[in-house]
This record gives C-alpha cells, sequence and structure tokens, in this order.
C-alpha cells in the first residue's frame, strides 16, 4: 500500500486549480449507457475512481477515449450483462450502473456496492425507488439483480433526502413511460449537475436542486457535452489547509455559494476568507476560535468536511464540537489526530476537541477517503515527520494532492 511522508510546518502560498467533483462525474459515468451516442465529458478530475468506473464500462463494451481532462464515452457497442465482483466492488459508485442498466436495458446484475468504512452503507431506498417504477429486485448471494417488464413513472418518497437513491431513480426513470416524482430529494450541487447533463442528452427533468424532482420518461437520449462543476469538497480541504497554513493561498475554480457553509463556520472561527466570482484566497489565521459543528444535508454543513475541519478544530481556542447527523461511524480519523497530540473525546455521534494542542508527526492511516484528508492536514501542521498509509483511499478522491500541495509549497511525497 502506497503512503505520504510529509514535514510540517511548512508555510503555504501560491494557487491551486480544483478539479471537477467527484460526487457528480463517478454518477456522470455510468449515466453515459443511457445515452444512444457518444457524449463528451469535459473537467473530469484525474482520480482513481474514474478509473474503476471505466474498467466496469469497457468490460460492459463502451469505447471510451480520454485526453487530459476530457473522456469521450461511446456506449453503442455495450452489451448489458452481470458486473463483476471485483471491479464493481472497488468503489460505491458502482451501484450507479443499477439505475442506468435497468433505465437503458431494463436489467442490471450488480454486485454490492463497496465504498468508505463509515457506517453501514444501506441501499434500501434505491431499492425502493426501483420497485415503485415496477421492476423487481432479487438479492442473489452478494449481487442484486433488477428487473422489469417495463418502467412505468411515478411517486417516490423517499424517507431519507439520499444523493445516492436520488441519483440513483433518476437514472432508471429518464426513460420510463409517463412522469415520475421523486419527493424529499437530495438538494446537493451534484444533484443538479447530473441532471442537467441528462437534459443535455434529451432528458426532460425539472426541480433539481430543491427537494421535489419531476422527470417526464422520454424515449431515447442522444450523445452530448457536459461540463462536469468544480469538486466543493476537494475545495473546502484545501480552504481548511489554507487557514491553517496559507499566506495568500488562492484556490481557483470553485464556485463560491457551493462553500457557504464552510466559509461562514471558518469566519466565525475568525479566518477572513476572500471571495472572488471563481476563486478564494486565503490567509493563516492569527489565532482560531472554537465553534460548534452539526452535519446536515445541503445546503447544511457537508458531512464530507467534518473529518477534515477536525485537524483545524485541535487549533482552535477552547472547546469545538462536531455533531455528524448523516453517518453512524464517521470519527476514524480522531483516534490517529490523538495519537499526534489531540486532545479529543468521541461520544456516539458528537466529537469534543479540546485546543490549541500541538501535534507531533507520527504514523497514521488513512481509513477512508476525507479521514486520510484529515490525517493529511495534521501532518501538513504538525511538528516534525507524518506518514500516512493507506493513500489508496485519498487517490479515489483528491486529484494530484501531492503536486498540488507541493506547488503550495508542502514538504511531501508519496512511497
Ligand atoms: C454520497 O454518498 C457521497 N458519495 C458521499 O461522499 C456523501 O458523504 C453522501 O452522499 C452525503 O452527502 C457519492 O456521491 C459517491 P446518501 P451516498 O445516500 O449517496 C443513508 C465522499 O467522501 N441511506 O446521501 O451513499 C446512508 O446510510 C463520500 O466523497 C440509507 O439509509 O450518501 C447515510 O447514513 C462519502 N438508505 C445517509 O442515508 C439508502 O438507500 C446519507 O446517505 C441510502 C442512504
Amino acid at each position: 500500500m502506497q503512503q505520504l511522508e510529509i514535514i510540517g510546518g511548512q508555510p503555504l502560498t501560491g494557487k491551486i486549480k480544483i478539479g471537477g467533483a467527484k460526487n457528480s462525474v463517478v454518477a456522470i459515468v455510468p449515466a453515459t449507457i443511457l445515452a444512444d451516442a457518444p457524449v463528451t465529458i469535459t473537467n473530469v478530475p484525474k482520480i482513481s475512481d474514474i478509473e474503476a468506473l471505466g474498467e466496469i464500462l469497457t468490460f460492459l463494451g463502451a469505447k471510451i477515449e480520454r485526453t487530459n481532462n476530457t473522456i469521450i464515452v461511446d456506449p453503442t457497442g455495450i452489451i448489458n450483462q452481470e458486473i463483476p465482483e471485483g471491479i464493481a466492488k472497488k468503489l460505491r459508485a458502482s451501484y450507479y450502473f443499477m439505475g442506468a442498466l435497468l433505465g437503458k436495458y431494463k436489467r442490471a446484475e450488480v454486485y454490492f456496492p463497496g465504498g468508505c468504512p463509515i457506517g453501514p452503507r444501506p441501499i434500501d431506498l434505491h431499492l425502493k425507488g426501483f420497485k415503485k417504477l415496477g421492476a423487481t429486485v432479487k438479492a442473489d448471494h452478494n449481487k442484486y439483480i433488477i428487473d422489469a417488464k417495463e418502467l412505468i413513472g411515478n411517486t417516490i418518497y423517499l424517507d431519507i433526502a439520499s444523493v445516492g437513491a436520488t441519483v440513483n431513480i433518476m437514472l432508471a426513470a429518464v426513460r420510463a413511460k409517463g412522469l415520475t416524482v421523486i419527493e424529499n430529494a437530495a438538494k446537493e450541487p451534484e444533484i443538479v449537475n447530473i441532471a442537467t447533463f441528462l437534459n443535455n442528452m434529451g432528458a426532460k427533468i425539472s426541480g433539481a436542486g430543491t427537494s421535489v424532482i419531476k422527470i417526464m420518461g422520454v424515449n431515447q437520449l442522444n450523445g452530448g457535452f457536459h461540463e462536469v462543476i468544480p469538486d466543493r469538497i476537494e475545495a473546502g480541504t484545501y480552504l481548511i489547509i489554507g487557514a491553517l497554513l496559507g499566506h495568500n493561498m488562492r484556490i481557483e475554480n470553485i464556485i463560491p455559494l457551493h462553500l457557504e457553509s464552510l466559509i461562514s463556520k471558518l469566519s466565525e472561527a475568525g479566518v477572513k476568507v476572500k471571495v472572488g466570482r471563481d476563486y478564494l484566497i486565503i490567509n493563516k489565521a492569527k489565532c482560531l476560535k472554537s465553534i460548534n459543528i452539526k452535519t446536515l444535508v445541503y445546503p447544511g454543513f457537508p458531512t464530507d468536511l467534518q473529518q477534515p475541519l477536525a485537524t483545524l478544530l485541535t487549533q482552535c481556542q477552547g472547546i469545538s464540537t462536531i455533531e455528524e447527523t448523516i453517518y453512524e461511524d464517521r470519527f476514524n480519523n480522531i483516534p490517529y489526530l490523538n495519537k499526534m497530540g489531540a486532545d479529543i473525546k468521541i461520544n456516539q455521534t458528537k466529537a469534543t476537541i479540546k485546543g490549541p494542542t500541538n501535534l507531533k508527526g507520527a504514523k497514521v492511516k488513512a481509513t477512508d477517503l476525507r479521514a486520510g484528508a484529515s490525517l493529511i492536514i495534521g501532518g501538513l501542521i504538525a511538528e516534525g515527520k507524518t506518514t500516512v498509509t493507506d493513500i489508496n483511499h485519498v487517490l479515489r478522491g483528491y486529484e494530484q494532492i501531492v503536486e498540488k500541495l507541493t506547488k503550495l509549497g508542502a514538504k511531501i511525497r508519496i512511497n
């Protein structure tokens, strides 16, 4: 397993460009199956999740061409078949092949999704949606077989405003007969980006970004051209790094609206963020005040940023708290932050962080994508050398993180 070595304490300056949103493109790539002609997608980040999804598409018979941050997918040669466990398990987003294959071929055979160990990751709401559209769902050992004679539009209420279920039901519904209404839909910006992509191919989706999404089924989806929105979680991670070590650090290619909750919490902590049209400029805060965080669905504070922010909270004066309301078990970074010298106590879904504490370099493990980011930030501010192992988790979702941090002046290397 690859690991990172970081020498902490380096001031970070200069500019970095944020890549395309992982949680948008991991749905858009499988969604190309729904098209009856080649699809061009730009601003695609260079992350391993995209390679894994490309492997599945190629296995199914699609042709993929990639030049830099653009991919062209030609789905016309696809033959619908079981997706082998080995490649399906590489990432949770492989479950989007369920909605895409069901939507296009009325049948999908996909293994249970993989994904970060941050609590049980059920997909009961996805399956409820498929059944409401007329599909039958069978679990055969550890894979789902989802079948439908035809898909008929229906009204589907989501008990939880699940991002994955909202997207998967959209994918299954775009070529169904009649109107599908998703109620209590997720409102994340990635949902809007995915709906725009499908509409660019000829779908008829309205209401994306609100809690009621309407999808009028169409017979065919054409090829199209689409740009992935900037990754607000990557941007937020670098914003947190800048609040700790930045000297006029400029973060480019962002949509400020998508970072509103983080920017507002950082300013509560005493961090000054200069907000431009599509960039931010951040400087290390002289003194950080303690704050309280509660993760919520968008536009609330994003669960994906609570782990990176936990590292900043170890530097705040006084007691800060994090309440995680989306996942049952998303504090796996904390034992390692404590190993580095932090003073954090966990009580079920609440973490209490006493600061400021001087972090010292140590050997730590990236247990999941955002926990890895939290520990990299720990290494960047700690005294001495930090080794972060299992960084394959991090490379799934942070494009060229070593190159970007090195460019800013960090002493970091992969080996
Ligand atoms: C997406 O996961 C993101 N992943 C996650 O990002 C993100 O944390 C999450 O949305 C919330 O914003 C991708 O988009 C690939 P959910 P997803 O369905 O779709 C429960 C990262 O770090 N639930 O909104 O799996 C579920 O257990 C990753 O980039 C059900 O109970 O999230 C969780 O507690 C991590 N039944 C809550 O809902 C279901 O059928 C939110 O899950 C589906 C979900």
